[in-house]
């Protein structure tokens, strides 16, 4: 397979994959394929809303793809924000606004623990797979670092001191939830 349709436009992701694969496979865009639709998340899980991007886009354009999907599981909110990370904070709402409401949800709370989980729903051949990766944490209680994106400022992934956000893109995409899970998604590809 040369070419795959990653169901995203974000670049952070586009860039993180491009670097992983190095060139190996080529990565097309939603963009790329002309889908400037957005693809509502209306699943309870993560694996429902990764395999809700990817069927849309294999039925519709009818190319290999996959598509993921993340969320932030903090143990003393009973795994919330979890699927609904991206709206924590409602509807119209952006990644400071869902920051702030975390930091505020945890004020009191002693146990900080935390964890990025990433789905990847792969539709190749006919077949779907799916692949995660998990980085464990905690959160703690004022943002720090300017790098990243989404919840990176207040998280600070096991046998680190900084932030994600501190942390800078190398590192991250080192050892991100996300990293993990795309890893495992290039190792099937390449089995
Ligand atoms: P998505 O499914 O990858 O779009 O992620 C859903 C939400 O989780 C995003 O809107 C971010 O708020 C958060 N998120 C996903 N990945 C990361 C990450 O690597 N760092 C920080 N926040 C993230």
């Amino acid at each position: 397979m040369k070419e795959i349709v990653f169901a995203t436009n974000n670049r952070h992701k586009l860039d993180e994959i491009g670097k992983i694969t190095a060139g190996r496979l080529r990565i097309l865009s939603l963009a790329d394929i002309g889908c400037h639709e957005e693809i509502s998340e209306t699943g309870s899980t993560l694996e429902e809303n990764a395999l809700i991007k990817a069927r849309f886009v294999r039925e519709k354009y009818g190319c290999h793809c996959f598509a993921d999907d993340t969320g932030l599981e903090v143990e003393a909110l009973d795994g919330a924000p979890g699927v609904y990370s991206s709206r924590y904070a409602g509807a119209g709402c952006n990644s400071a606004d869902n920051t702030d409401k975390l930091l505020k949800a945890l004020q009191k709370t002693e146990n900080r623990t935390a964890r990025f989980r990433t789905v990847i729903a792969l539709l190749v051949n006919g077949e779907e797979h799916l692949f995660d990766g998990v980085i464990r944490g905690k959160i703690i209680s004022e943002k720090r670092g300017t790098g990243g994106f989404g919840y990176d400022p207040v998280f600070i992934p096991d046998g680190h001191a900084q932030t994600f956000a501190e942390l800078g893109d190398e590192t991250k995409n080192s050892i991100s939830h996300r990293a993990l899970a795309i890893h495992k998604l290039v190792k099937y590809l390449y089995s």
